[in-house]
This record gives structure tokens, sequence and C-alpha cells, in this order.
């Protein structure tokens, strides 16, 4: 008999694509094999993100796609489920939109995706569990399996912080911590096939505080100290951190591990406390600097990339200049930002918001502009420097040359051997173009 195929695809963040990862190794334990092509699929998964409303849109034309090959391909026996976030706001209500769909699952509930899958089968009725279980997903996943150097290690599942624009906390439930061992073992396992990159995921993972062993609380600056001592690891990231929680002790780790990268991912979302306040964000934009200047006293060099959202309900040209002020402030290398988009059930809906989409828009493209102005100035100033960079395989330049990342997430391509895929090197960067650099090994 030939294997079942599973067709996975993610539409989210990283979390989103860490929980991806494991449904696909949890469905391969359970006798599927992976395909990239729908027609070829008896188990269709998509994994929804439900941040911004373009986000959600994409799932549903996705999922009308998913049933027109299911059609044209005869595959009458095809199981098509709906996990991560969309699922879990939605719940049945996808049934209504989208009567085809057979599995309706949640982040906390992708562990019985198997089980759904046996009684969709049996009963030949839809499925719906977007439950929060608490964490004991994890108890029920597959081995962690490592594809590369690079991994990734969910910390903590959940948002308790319940900023007024965010539908994170209602999708994925509260925060709450992995024991610290779990979260050792799974980084150990992974060090011994090969990985020497782990990112540390959670959606504020300075808010992790894992049992220990003895029953006392860890908090992330400890978790650090703990992964930075397993052989094998010699880069450790983690995303996504948040002000609130940002202690001198998370800032002091940066003295003492040598591994955690010279870049940080802080979100900041706004530069005006007006705004922050509305956001219920829980800081002010003088706590935000006060952090930066203390990891920058630590690593002058740091490079610190963040989120912003422009057209919050209320934000006036005068909100926007602040942000736009707080931008030249930091220096950021990098920032993420959207125009805000209004979720149903988050306290921000209800908020008047009279500021022209057109504005919006003007907004987005001018701080985009001023990003990517700082990003290539930044870049420039790498030139002569020596970076410490993990090979990802050849490079797309061609022949003779490797393909490596910075830190700071630049590709630098550079004349090298195949065999130094996965390894970590040295090089010099020669030459600074708009996308990428190019260096020599040291
Ligand atoms: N937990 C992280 C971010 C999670 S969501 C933090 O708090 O920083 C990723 C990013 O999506 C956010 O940083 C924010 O910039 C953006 N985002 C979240 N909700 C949004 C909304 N309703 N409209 C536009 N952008 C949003
Ligand atoms: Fe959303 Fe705020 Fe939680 Fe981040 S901290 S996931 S923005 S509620
Ligand atoms: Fe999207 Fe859910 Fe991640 S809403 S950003 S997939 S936590």
């Amino acid at each position: 008999m030939t294997a079942k195929k599973i067709y996975l695809r993610s539409f989210g963040c990283q979390m989103n694509e860490y929980d991806s990862e494991k449904i696909v190794d949890l469905m391969v334990d359970n006798g599927y094999e992976r395909t990239d092509k729908v027609e070829d699929a008896d188990l269709v998964v998509l994994n929804t993100c439900s941040i911004r409303e373009k986000s959600q849109e994409k799932v549903f034309s996705e999922l009308g796609r998913i049933r027109d090959t299911k059609r044209e391909a005869h595959k009458d026996d095809m199981l098509i489920a709906v996990g991560g976030c969309v699922a879990s706001q939605e719940g049945k209500k996808i049934l209504s939109r989208a009567p085809y769909v057979d599995i309706v699952f949640g982040p906390q509930t992708l562990h019985r995706l198997p089980e759904m899958v046996g009684k969709v089968n049996d009963t030949h009725k839809p499925q719906v569990d977007i439950r929060f279980p608490e964490i004991e997903k994890f108890d029920h996943l597959a081995e962690p399996k490592a594809r590369g150097a690079t991994a990734f290690v969910s910390i903590m599942e959940g948002c308790s912080k319940y900023c007024s624009y965010c539908v994170v906390p209602y999708t994925r439930g509260e925060e709450i911590s992995r024991p610290m061992a779990d979260v050792l073992i799974e980084v150990a396992k992974l060090a011994a096939q090969g990985v020497k990159e782990v990112t540390l995921l959670g959606q504020n993972v300075n808010a992790y505080r894992g049992e220990t062993p003895d029953g006392d609380i860890a908090d992330f600056a400890m978790l650090l100290e703990y992964v930075a001592e397993i052989d094998g690891i010699e880069r450790i990231r983690y995303t996504t951190s948040h002000p609130k929680e940002f202690t001198q002790r998370l800032i002091d780790a940066y003295g003492k591990i040598d591994k955690l990268v010279n870049h940080v991912h802080l979100p900041v979302q706004s530069g005006s406390d007006r705004i922050l306040a509305a956001m219920k964000r829980g800081y002010t934009v003088l706590e935000y600097k006060s952090i930066i200047r203390r990891l920058k006293a630590i690593r002058p060099d740091i490079s610190i990339a963040t989120d912003i959202i422009v057209g919050f309900p209320g934000e006036t040209e005068e909100d926007f200049q602040a942000t736009l002020k707080l931008m030249d402030d930091v220096g950021f290398d990098a920032s993420f930002s959207f125009v805000y988009s209004r979720r149903p059930g988050t306290p921000a809906a209800y908020l008047k918001d009279d500021t022209p989409q057109e504005v919006k828009l003007k907004r987005l493209q001018i701080l985009q502009v001023k990003n990517d102005a700082k990003a290539t100035e930044i870049a420039q100033s790498m030139l002569g420097t020596v970076q410490r960079v993990l090979v990802i395989g050849p490079s797309r330049r061609g022949r003779g040359m490797m393909a490596a990342r910075t830190d700071n997430n630049r590709i630098v391509n550079f004349v090298g051997d195949e065999s130094l895929t996965d390894t970590m090197v040295n090089v010099r960067i020669t030459e600074v173009n708009p996308h990428t650099l190019l260096g020599e090994r040291v």
C-alpha cells in the first residue's frame, strides 16, 4: 500500500511555521508522506493567520482553490483541514463559509489531528476542536527533527498582553511557558542532529517563566544561559521579545553570552506615547529608548529590528512624526511596518478611526523609504568588517560561490567549498550591493 500524502501550507508567523513543521512530523509518524501537489494529497492542511484582514482573506481564497482542485482531480476522499489562528478565531463558522472543510483545529489542539482525521473517516462528519487544553500539546508531538543547521524551538505559547489591536491572545490563549528541562532537551536533541543555530520562539519570549527541575522558576535570561551551554549550539536567536519585560538581567545576558546574536527584534509599534497608551503596550517611548541605550552600552554595534503599526485609530500627523523621530533616534536596521487592520472582537475595533486610508498608506510609504535608507547605511558600514556567518549552501550567483547569513540577517556571498554548508565561518565584507554583500573568508 502506498503511503497517504499530506499537503500543508503555512500562512503565518514563525510560531505558525513551527507548528506547521510539528504537524508534518506528526502525520509522518502516522504513515503520511509530504507532497507539494494539492492534487496528490489525501489530507490538505492550511495553517492560517488572522493578524490582519489580508492574511485572513488569503485563507478563504486558497480554500476555494483547493476545493476546485479536489473536484477536478476527482479526489473524493481528500480531507481538508484548517488549523491556526483563523481556525481558532472562527471555529465552526468556517464550516458555514466553506462547508467542504472537514477539520477545524487550533494552535493548541494540533496534536489531535491524527485522531480527528480518523473520526472524519469513521463518521463522515466534520470535526472541530479549537480548545486551549493547556500546553500538553508538546507531550503528544513527534520527536524533534532537524532540517539543516538552523532550528526553531517554542519556549512559550500564547500571549497575555492584550494589546488593544491584536487577536493573538484570543487565538492562541494566555501565556504558558514550557518547563525549562523540556526546552533544553529539545535543543539538545536538535544539536545532536547538527543544529548550530537555534531560534527560541514565543509571542513574548522575555515573559518566559519556566519551571525548573527543582520546582523553581527560570526567567528568560536564565534559560538563555542554559541553552548556551548545550554542546553544538553556536548561535542563539529569539523572537519576539516585548519591551515591557526586557529586564536588566536580559540586557546583561548580552555581556555574558557570546552566542547571543548581535541582533534583537524588539517591536515598538509607535513613537508616540499617546498611541502606545491607546494600544495598551505598557511602556513609553523613553522606556523603549532606555532599553536600547543599555543594550548598546554592552553591544555598541547591535542591530535592532522592530515592528511598527501606522494609522492606528486616532493617529495624528504629530503622532506619526514622533514615530519618524524615534526611527532616527534608534536607527532601526529593519522595521516591519503595516497599516493598522481592524480586527473584530479587539478593543481597538470600537475606537473612532477617521484617518483616510490614503493618508495611512502615504505614511507607510514614508516610513518604508526611511527604513530602506537606514538599512542601506548600516550595510555600507559593514564594509571591511569581519562577520561570523552561518553558511546556508551554494549561492544563487553561481559556481564556486557560497551564501551565508550574518547576525543581522544579511546574505553574504563568498568563494568557498560546498562542504562549508551548515558551518560557521568568518568572512570579511568586501563589497556592499543593494540586496547582498560580497565577502572573502578570513
Ligand atoms: N508579540 C509581538 C508581535 C506579534 S504580531 C509583539 O507584541 O511585539 C506581529 C506584528 O503584527 C505586531 O508586532 C504588529 O506590528 C502587527 N500587528 C498585530 N496586530 C495588527 C493589526 N491589527 N493591524 C496591523 N498590524 C498588526
Ligand atoms: Fe499581540 Fe500585543 Fe501579544 Fe504581541 S504582545 S502578540 S501585539 S497582544
Ligand atoms: Fe498570525 Fe497567529 Fe502568528 S494570528 S501572526 S499566525 S500567532
